[in-house]
This record gives C-alpha cells, structure tokens and sequence, in this order.
C-alpha cells in the first residue's frame, strides 16, 4: 500500500483496506504517543499547520505526532497575524507554505478550501476541516476509537446525534461507516437532519440507515452514541440558532437505560450538549477519542512523510 505524497482532503481518498491499515498503523504508534518510547523517523521533515479558523485538538495533535516522530512544526492558529490580512490569496499562502514545509495541514472556514490547496501544492495537503465540508483525520480518529473501544467497527448502532447538518466530523464519519457495515440512527431537529447526498451515498453502499427526533427511543438500542454541538458559527440566522442550540442535553437520567457497554463519543469541543456528570461515568470515551488523535496523526504523517516506519 503506497501513501508517500498523498493528500488527504476526503475520506472518500481511502479505501476500506487502506483505513484498516492505517488503524492499524496508529496501533502500533501508541507507546509512541504516549511518549513511552522515542522515534526520529520525521527528522528533517517540517510540517506546516495553517489555521484560518480556532482549534485545540487537531492543531495540537498535529504538531505533538510531529514532534513525537522527531519533525518540526512551522505555521499559525490565527491567520489575521500574517499577510491574510494585507489581501493575500489562498493559493498564494499555500505556495509559500509548499516552499517552507513538507507538508502543509489546512483548517479553513471555505468547503473546498482543502481541494484547492491541494490542486496548489506539490506537497502533500492534509484538510483539518474546510468549512460544513470534510475533516478526514477526524473520521480516522474516530474509527480508531471505535475499534479501540469496541473491538470492531462493523455491527455496531451507532447513533449520530446534534447538528448533523453543518457537523463536518458527522459527514465524513457516515461516508467512513457506510464501508463498514454499520447500522446507523440519526438524530437532529428536522432543521439539521443530515443532507441529502449523503443519506443516499450511505443507502447506496447498503448501509443501514434510520432517522428520528427523540433521542429517548434510541439510547436503549445503541452500542455508540455520537454527540455532536450545535454549529453556532455556521448558521446565516442567529434566530435559527437560537431554536435549536439546547435540542439535546446528554445526562445520567437519559443514560438510564443505556446498554451497559455504550460508548458515549464527541468530537469536542463542547458546550453544553452533555452534561459534565457524564464524564465521571462509565459511558465517557471523549476524551481518550481526543488523545487518539495524535496516534493515528503520527501513523498519516509517517506514511505520506516517510517509509511509514514509527
Ligand atoms: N475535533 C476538533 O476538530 O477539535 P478542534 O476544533 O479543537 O480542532
């Protein structure tokens, strides 16, 4: 299986077998990102992370499987501190990043912004979300958690629920699942309903495919429940906003009569979809999701920057 150079801008670029090896790449990167053992398998190699829009997670897994691997890490979290602000174009900020780095990670607010930096750059371009568009990375991550926490991916009820209109993580993660067989439920207000195209990408590979507004019906029959915020900074209509932000709240009531082995997921960052009571329970998987970024970040930049050692 060949990665060196690639981009990463969907996860429609993957195949089923190329996902399952790169999970199983992450697998082996764990002593590694946990800092258990030492690797210089980067060195030399410098990555460009490139955030037109706010991040914790995905920047700074980025850059710590960067230094984990023994790279370097260049780039900016705020883009109104570089020449952005004096009218620089994308594909011109994205030539010089080609000429500085490496690689080049990308999280900007336009859907599409990771194809076009892409079709701009001979260096691999990895997209850290693109607007309501794609955040492949996350999706991986996202797997990987599954597999981690469950065992397997395929089989399993998953349900999706939030803002499942403009939620990246959702779109890719349901393009992911409809390769691995899994059942899934929706769950959103009936203005955030999960778009069409991809509803019928999904029944088109056969995937079982379920939508409801309560989100009570569902939990007893759920092995993974996928929480998602509500996109404020998406939405053209503050008043929209308004009628939907506190759809769902996730709490130990709620969590009642949920299977004793569920697995509660969110991308984060939160607000207040769930309730922090839920952390100390037995169902709280968030944030080990979130350290999972930087194994299977390690494993996409080895693979795309090197000989796919760790
Ligand atoms: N999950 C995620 O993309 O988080 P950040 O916005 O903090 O990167």
């Amino acid at each position: 299986m060949d990665f060196a150079c690639r981009d990463v801008v969907s996860i429609r670029d993957f195949g089923k077998e190329e996902i399952l090896y790169i999970l199983d790449h992450a697998g082996k990167a764990m002593p590694v990102a946990r800092g258990e053992r030492r690797s210089d398998v980067l060195e030399g190699k410098i990555l460009a992370t490139l955030f037109f829009e706010p991040s914790t997670r995905t920047r700074l897994s980025f850059e710590t499987a960067m230094l984990r691997l023994g790279g370097s890490v260049i780039g900016f979290a705020d883009a109104s501190g570089t020449s952005v602000a004096k009218g620089e174009t994308l594909a011109d900020t994205i030539r010089m990043a080609e000429s500085y780095a490496d690689a080049i990670v990308l999280r900007h607010p336009m859907e599409g912004a990771a194809k076009l930096a892409a079709d701009f750059s001979t260096k691999p371009v990895i997209n850290a979300g693109d607007g309501a568009g794609q955040h492949p990375t996350q999706t991986l991550l996202d797997l990987f958690t599954i597999k981690m926490e469950k065992g397997e991916i395929a089989d399993n009820n998953i349900v999706l629920v939030g803002d499942l209109k403009y939620g990246r993580t959702v779109h890719s993660l349901t393009y992911a699942l409809s390769l691995f067989g899994a059942n899934i439920t929706c769950v959103a207000p009936p203005t955030l309903q999960m778009p069409s195209e991809i509803v019928s990408h999904l029944k088109q590979m056969g995937g079982r495919f379920n939508q409801s507004e309560s989100l009570e019906s569902v939990i007893p029959g759920a092995d993974v429940l996928y929480v998602t915020r509500i996109q404020k900074e998406r939405f053209p209509d503050p008043e929209e906003y308004r009628k939907v932000e506190n759809a769902y709240r996730i709490d130990n009531a709620l969590l009642a009569n949920a299977k004793r082995n569920l697995v509660v997921m969110h991308p984060l960052p939160r607000v207040n979809e769930i309730a922090p009571e839920v952390d100390l329970g037995p169902y709280a998987r968030y944030f080990r999701q979130a350290f999972y970024g930087v194994p299977i970040r390690m494993a996409i930049l080895s693979l795309i920057l090197g000989k796919g050692e760790i």
